[in-house]
C-alpha cells in the first residue's frame, strides 16, 4: 500500500557534492514497500491510497551513526564530573568499564544495549555500527559482539581498544589478532591507535590479521596525540579513521587522495573538554568527513545526533548543510554503505522534524524537535 507523505516544508537530502544538500520545499514523498516510490513538489504528488499531512515539518534522511560502543556495563559519571572539574582524559579510564562490562549478565549487557538502541532511533539514527571493545578477554568479546550483531550488521570488532589491565602490550596484540580473532564473528576490525592505546606497528599487526580474517578495517585514531596512525589507515584502506583531533597537513593530503573517510566524534570532544578537531578546514580541502555519536560510557555518552551537529556548526567550523552531510552520506560512506538519502528507489529510513527546515537542527541544540523515525517506511519511534 502506497503512502504519500504531503505538504512537507522541506524534504532534504545529501547531493553527491561533499557538503551540499538538495532542498525541495512544498514537498511530498511517496513511500511504498519499505521503499520510496516518488517525490517532488507536493502540487505534482500522485493520488495514493493513505495521505499523511506533513505541514510546516521537515522531513530528512534518517541519521547514519558510524561510530557507537553500546555494548557495556557500568557507568562513569563520576569520571565526566571530575573530567568536567580539571582532570585530564585518559585512554585508561576505558578499563573501569571492562570490568563492569565482565561483571554483567548477558541479560544486562542486552538489556542496555536495547534501550540504547531505542535512544537512537528517538534520535533519528536508522542506520547504525556497534564495536565490542569493553571485553578485551575473547569469551566477553564474543559476547558482546553476539549481542551486537542482534541489533544491527555493523558489527566491529574492538579487542584492541586498550590493554587491559595487568597484560603485556605485544602478548595481549598476539592474543587480539590469533585466538581473539578467529574466536568471534564480526563485519569491521578496528584498532585504537594512540597513546596510551596501541603503537603502529601493534595496530598494523591486528588490522592485518583482521583483513586476512575477511573483516574490513577502520581505526581510532588521533584522539589524544598524532602517532603516525593516518598513514597506515589509507595504506590498509581503512573505511574510516575516527577522531581525527590531531591531524597535521600532511595527514589531511594522505586522506583527501584516499577512499578512507574522516570521522569526527563532537561528543568526544565536548565530554573529555579537548580542542575540537577542524571539520570545515576537512571538507574544504576536499576529505570526505562523517560524523558519529561514539556513544560509550566514557568520552562521549551522547545518542543525539542532533546534538552532535550542533557541536560541530559551533566549534567545528561546519556549515549546517556541510555537517548534516556528514551525519547522513558522510557516515554511510564511513561504513562503504548507500543509506543516508532519500531519492527513488532507497529504503524508506526517515526522520520528520517539527521544524519548517533543516537549520533548526543546529539553530536549536537540546530541544526534542524529532517528531517520529520511520525504517523501511515503518514508524519506529515517535514523540508523544
Ligand atoms: O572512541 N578512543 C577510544 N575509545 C572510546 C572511548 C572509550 C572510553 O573512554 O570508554 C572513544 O572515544
Ligand atoms: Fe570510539
Amino acid at each position: 500500500m502506497a503512502t504519500c507523505y504531503r505538504n512537507i516544508a522541506s524534504l532534504v537530502s545529501p547531493a553527491a557534492a561533499v557538503g551540499e544538500l538538495i532542498v525541495i520545499t512544498d514537498a511530498a514523498m511517496v513511500v511504498e514497500d519499505g521503499k520510496v516510490t516518488w517525490l517532488g513538489k507536493d502540487s505534482d504528488a500522485p493520488a495514493c491510497e493513505t495521505e499523511v499531512d506533513l505541514t510546516g515539518r521537515t522531513v530528512i534522511p534518517g541519521f547514519v551513526d558510524s561510530h557507537s560502543h553500546l555494548v557495556f556495563g557500568g557507568e562513569r559519571s563520576e569520571e565526566f564530573a571530575s573530567r568536567m572539574a580539571g582532570k585530564k582524559y585518559q585512554a585508561g579510564g576505558i578499563n573501569s568499564t571492562v570490568a563492569a562490562t565482565r561483571n554483567a549478565t548477558a541479560d544486562e549487557l542486552r538489556a542496555n544495549t536495547a534501550m540504547l538502541v531505542q535512544e537512537l532511533y528517538a534520535n533519528g539514527i536508522t542506520t547504525f555500527e556497534i564495536k565490542s571493545g569493553y571485553g578485551l578477554d575473547t569469551e566477553t568479546e564474543k559476547l558482546s559482539l553476539e549481542i551486537a550483531s542482534e541489533f544491527t550488521d555493523e558489527v566491529t570488532f574492538l579487542g584492541a581498544h586498550v590493554v587491559p589491565s595487568g597484560s603485556d602490550p605485544d602478548q595481549y596484540t598476539d592474543l587480539v589478532a590469533g585466538e581473539m580473532l578467529t574466536s568471534i564473528k564480526a563485519k569491521w576490525v578496528d584498532v585504537f591507535c594512540d597513546k596510551g592505546a596501541f603503537s603502529v606497528t601493534q595496530a598494523r599487526k591486528v588490522l592485518t590479521a583482521g583483513i586476512a580474517a575477511g573483516l574490513k578495517p577502520r581505526m581510532h585514531a588521533n584522539q589524544l596525540s598524532n602517532i603516525g596512525a593516518i598513514a597506515l589507515a589509507v595504506e590498509l584502506d581503512c573505511a574510516s579513521v575516527d577522531h581525527c583531533t590531531f591531524l597535521d597537513d600532511d595527514d589531511i593530503e594522505l586522506l583527501r587522495n584516499s577512499n578512507t573517510v574522516a570521522t569526527l566524534l563532537p561528543g568526544a570532544e565536548f565530554s573529555t573538554r579537548s580542542a575540537y578537531p577542524q571539520g570545515g578546514k576537512l571538507m574544504k580541502a576536499g576529505v570526505a568527513v562523517a560524523i558519529a555519536t561514539d556513544c560509550n560510557p566514557g568520552s562521549s555518552f551522547t545518542t543525539s545526533m542532533a546534538f552532535c551537529i550542533a557541536v560541530a556548526v559551533r566549534d567545528m567550523g561546519f556549515s549546517v548543510d556541510q555537517a548534516i552531510w556528514a551525519a547522513t552520506k558522510g557516515g554511510a560512506m564511513a561504513l562503504r554503505g548507500s543509506q543516508g538519502l532519500l531519492e527513488v528507489g532507497v529504503k524508506a529510513d526517515f526522520v520528520v522534524l517539527d521544524a519548517p527546515n533543516h537549520i533548526y537542527l543546529a539553530y536549536r541544540p537540546g530541544v526534542a524537535i524529532i517528531s517520529q523515525t520511520f525504517l523501511q517506511g515503518r514508524k519506529v519511534y515517535e514523540r508523544r
